[in-house]
């Protein structure tokens, strides 16, 4: 399929695709997106028109972005040559064909199938970039020196990406496929410490841990199991129960699982306890943050547009998959991430819901979460967190509103709001607003609530009861945080 790139080709490449500016940002500029549509997107044509065939820019974003051929004589003739000679492309007559999409992902250029038709491998489609897998890259922890793993790691983007920071990352997937673009990928890349097996789940590593785990798993669920990439052979949701049994005896003391999922919604059941008995008692942790929510209909007319461009054929498959989730009483699906943390003793569950999307790595934010919510709910009484250091996270944004009231300014709503998305906005006062000020990483909780009841002339018993509350709800918002 390739041959793999030798260091210099392979650095030659790169250089073509950053001299070009073949980068996210233009794509996101061009396009509003930086993940390739699928071929058969209703408005492929209008995205063929927004590229032209002079730039090295725009022949770039045609050939491996959209898919498209272009002409020979825009190429570098060396830059030519290497795709040629490592399988990305060929020559027809006076075109180029690409043989793969090229998706860059932040510094990197990650190398996938071109769509899952346009292979003599269709069952052993390897996909590009997601959505999904987007969110997966900006939620990682990105500790140094780890041993990863990117379980169902597809092309590898997780991998790839962690191999940057880490000591060693194991990359596996069911499809065979994809290990060899792992391979390429990596060795595109100058990547040398990825390592991809075969193999189904955790059956490929079975006795190894790690200190993080990546996954972006085929969680679509839908009566069907032909897109292997997306689909899977469980029940509803039982692909993520399945994972999130074996995931911890995969887990180093302290070490992180991270995953992209969806799960249902059955009519009768409160979703979260679902969700909290698959992970009980597992020696771990476990952040539950939830995304969205779609009825059945909803969920499957929009999984049917991703991958049908056959608009007849869809009213059939629809009605499969009403009638799936209606035998199963499915309510609603929901989407989200989980992320489990190994630790000994007693473990705490918390659910959130995502106020918007990432646009940055919330790597600290993820470990800071953590920390608060050992402080929150493992074991900790009131005296453990009077003592507790607390200051408040960067980037945090306080909005007024005011309105001229005769002859001034008459302040009417302030909201305060960990910027982040992981946490909503929260109405506040003056009163408040001086007490998360007071909060700066070098008094305990305890000293920081005794002289603000001085400031304010309050009995300090009643500063130290009603302020424990404030301190609670402050850090269970991201308002407040433990200082390192
Ligand atoms: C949604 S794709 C995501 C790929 C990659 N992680 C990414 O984010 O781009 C899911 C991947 O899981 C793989 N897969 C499906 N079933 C699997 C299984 N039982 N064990 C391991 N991998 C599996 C598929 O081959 C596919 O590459």
């Amino acid at each position: 399929m390739f041959n793999i790139p030798a260091k210099k080709t392979a650095s030659q490449i790169i250089e073509t695709f950053k001299h070009a500016d073949f980068t996210s940002d233009r794509l996101t500029e061009k396009f509003g997106f930086s993940i390739p549509p699928p071929y058969h997107h209703p408005q492929a044509s209008r995205f063929t028109s927004q590229v032209g065939e002079e730039s090295l820019t725009d022949n770039l974003m045609r050939l491996f972005f959209l898919g498209l051929p272009v002409k020979s004589d825009t190429l570098p003739l060396q830059f030519a040559q290497n795709i040629f000679e490592c399988g990305l492309a060929f020559a027809d007559g006076v075109l180029v064909r690409p043989m793969v999409l090229v998706t860059p992902m932040l510094q990197q250029y990650v190398v996938s199938d071109l769509h899952p038709n346009n292979t003599k491998y269709a069952d052993q489609y390897v996909p590009t970039l997601s959505q999904p897998a987007m969110h997966l890259l900006s939620f990682a922890i990105t500790d140094p020196g780890q041993k990863v793993l990117d379980l169902c790691g597809g092309c590898g983007p997780h991998a790839i990406f962690a191999g940057q920071f880490s000591e060693s990352v194991t990359s596996t997937d069911s499809n065979p496929r994809a290990k060899q673009f792992v391979d390429f990928n990596s060795a595109l890349n100058g990547i040398e410490n990825i390592q991809a097996v075969t193999g189904d789940l955790f059956a490929a590593i079975p006795a190894d841990k790690y200190n993080l785990i990546l996954c972006n798993p085929p969680f679509v669920i839908s009566p069907s199991t032909t897109d292997g990439f997306r689909d899977n052979k469980f029940e509803l949701d039982h692909l993520l129960y399945k994972i999130l049994c074996e995931a911890p005896r995969h887990l180093e003391e302290g070490g992180f699982f991270q995953t992209t999922c969806e799960w249902v919604q059955i009519r009768g059941e409160e979703w979260t306890e679902r969700l909290k008995n698959w992970l009980k008692d597992n020696g771990c942790d476990a952040w539950i943050i939830e995304a969205n929510c779609q009825a059945p209909e909803s969920y499957a007319s929009n999984r049917l547009k991703e991958t049908s461009p056959d608009q007849s054929a869809d009213s059939e498959a629809l009605d499969q998959y009403i009638k799936y989730f209606n035998n199963k009483s499915v309510e609603a699906i929901r989407g989200g991430l989980i992320f489990l943390r190994r630790r000994a003793g007693a473990n705490w569950q918390v659910i959130s819901t995502l106020q918007k999307k990432p646009t940055r790595s919330l790597s600290s934010e993820i470990k800071q979460g953590f920390q608060t919510h050992d402080l929150l709910y493992s074991d900790v009484n009131d005296q453990t967190l009077l003592g507790a250091k607390l200051c408040v996270p960067e980037g945090l944004q306080l909005y007024a509103s005011s309105s001229w009231d005769t002859n001034q300014w008459a302040l009417d709503t302030m909201t305060i709001e960990n910027a982040c998305g992981l946490y909503s906005k929260v109405s506040i006062d003056e009163t408040m607003q001086t007490l998360i000020s007071s909060f700066n990483g070098a008094a305990p909780v305890q000293r920081v609530l005794e002289s603000f009841a001085l400031t304010m002339e309050i009995p300090v018993e009643m500063a130290t009861t009603q302020g424990l509350a404030f301190v609670r709800s402050l850090l269970e918002e991201g308002l407040l945080k433990p200082s390192q």
